[in-house]
């Protein structure tokens, strides 16, 4: 859409309805990749307290992810993980609405007996007793239930609590949920903990805006575009503080933009204009019940001319990465040096022009969380591209590079600037929007013979 501009108003309706209705300028993927499923992980015992407070960890081996869930318990309500006292479980029935627990032996009874006396003395008392195992948790492998009472049965060495399913929210007065990589295991080669690694490379190459109206014709087109490189996230999910995460990254993350410009015709007035270049879904995460992250990668770029003599072809191009391993908290700026090289340079003729162009990458992590919306991301407006093409016969081009009718003053400048956001909200928002880093150069200043 316009920022600013005088040009008629058949112009302005004519870009703006072209923006939201032309399919080649919105790239849709096919269907999102299938989500990553943890499962329940850790490690049995025989403690049979009851607690306000537990951790319930989940894993995905093979992505080397792995999950710390939490939970504190609301008012009058205690948490019972049944993994806690495996070791001292012979059997768990679940086949009727009751679960039934046998224990190993007659002392297992009598102890659990004591520390769960609590439940049987008020009514308002509620255990969550959390389930392991497909017989008594399903698909998901966990799952919670409300225990009003408990009976014992000292013959069978039985325990059995008057259960019913119950969702993870309905007991949690506050949780959390931190994602990382899997955690460094042995004592003696120091193993690096990984992060959760989120691959952001898309290759969009291809014509991305064309127009004509008014008599001005204008195309956009990209002979090398890419976003490239690993983000390594460790997030924390929280319902007090929303979404968190450190990051760093690796492979080069950044974007390649290489991009003619053509522009003919009679332009009154600077024309500025927003065009959406592709959205696409990234594989998330779910954890049952729990936590479902979905990530979404989408390009937007921010276009404008303010002023071409005859008709142009200017092409400029801009790789701008970040150092591998630069680290970043959401939220909190930081002192980064990008890379940014040139890419490619070229002018069809003995014109002037002078445009700018600004792509935007957001990597968007959208997460449901005890059905609580969190969001967060990163936005990376890299390269920011300005050119100024001075032909000879303007002042401008005159002043830089004299009066050879061959010379053309050229100057780009690039500019790499990372945002980050998270907190709460849904799929579309930013929430606590910070600048991480903004960094600038002038790539070239020169004059160019054409
Ligand atoms: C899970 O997180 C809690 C709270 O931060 C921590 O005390 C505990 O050690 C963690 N457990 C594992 C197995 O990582
Ligand atoms: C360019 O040419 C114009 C007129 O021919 C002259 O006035 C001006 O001084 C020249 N400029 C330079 C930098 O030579
Ligand atoms: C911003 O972040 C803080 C925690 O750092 C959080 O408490 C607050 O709710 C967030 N704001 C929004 C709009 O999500």
């Amino acid at each position: 859409m316009f920022v600013k501009s005088s040009a008629s108003a058949g112009l302005l309706v004519a870009l703006f309805s072209y923006a939201s209705a032309s399919p080649v300028l919105l790239k849709r993927e096919p269907a999102a990749p299938a989500n990553l499923v943890l499962s329940p992980a850790g490690n049995g015992g025989s403690d049979l307290k009851l607690a306000t407070q537990d951790n319930f960890i989940w894993t995905h081996e093979d992505q080397g992810i792995y999950a710390n869930l939490t939970v504190t318990a609301n008012q009058g309500v205690r948490l019972l993980s049944a993994l806690s006292f495996q070791n001292v479980v012979e059997s768990v029935d679940c086949s009727s609405q009751d679960v039934t627990v046998k224990f190993d032996s007659a002392t297992s009874l009598k102890a659990a007996q004591t520390a769960w006396a609590w439940v049987n003395q008020a009514p308002a008392n509620t255990i969550i007793y959390i389930a392991e195992g497909d017989t008594c948790a399903g698909d998901s492998g966990r799952q919670p239930f409300s225990v009003e009472s408990i009976a014992y049965d000292t013959t069978a060495n039985t325990a059995t609590l008057a259960a019913t399913k119950a969702a993870w929210k309905s007991f949690a007065q506050d949780a959390s949920i931190r994602i990382s990589g899997t955690p460094a295991t042995g004592t003696s080669a120091r193993s690096v903990s990984k992060d959760v690694a989120i691959d952001v490379s898309h290759d969009f190459s291809g014509p991305i805006y064309s127009t004509t109206i008014d008599g001005v014709t204008l195309g956009i087109s990209c002979s090398t575009c890419n976003t490239q490189g690993t983000l390594n996230a460790d997030i924390t999910l929280s319902l007090s503080d929303g979404f968190e995460a450190s990051v760093t990254t690796s492979n080069s993350l950044g974007a390649t933009f290489e991009v003619s410009l053509t522009a003919s015709g009679g332009l009154s007035s600077p024309l500025s204009t927003n065009i959406p270049i592709f959205s696409t879904a990234l594989a998330g995460f779910t954890i049952a019940d729990v936590v479902t992250i979905g990530p979404q990668l989408q390009l937007v770029a921010d276009a404008s001319i303010s002023s071409f003599t005859a008709s142009a072809t200017a092409t400029v191009g801009v790789e701008a990465t970040l150092p591998d391993g630069s680290g970043f908290t959401l939220g909190q700026g930081v002192n980064i040096s990008p890379v940014i090289q040139a890419k490619g340079l070229g002018l069809s003729g003995q014109v002037s022009i002078a445009a700018s162009i600004v792509p935007t990458a957001t990597l968007q992590l959208a997460a449901t969380f005890f059905d609580e919306g969190l969001v967060g991301g990163i936005a990376l407006k890299a390269p920011q591209l300005t050119a100024n093409f001075a032909g000879a016969a303007s002042t401008a081009g005159e002043t830089a590079c004299g009066n050879s009718t061959a010379e053309v003053s050229v100057e780009i400048d690039a500019g790499v600037e990372l945002d980050a956001f998270g907190g709460f909200g849904g799929a579309t928002d930013e929430p606590n929007l910070t600048k991480i880093f903004s960094a600038s150069t002038t790539l070239w200043k020169a004059c160019l013979v054409v």
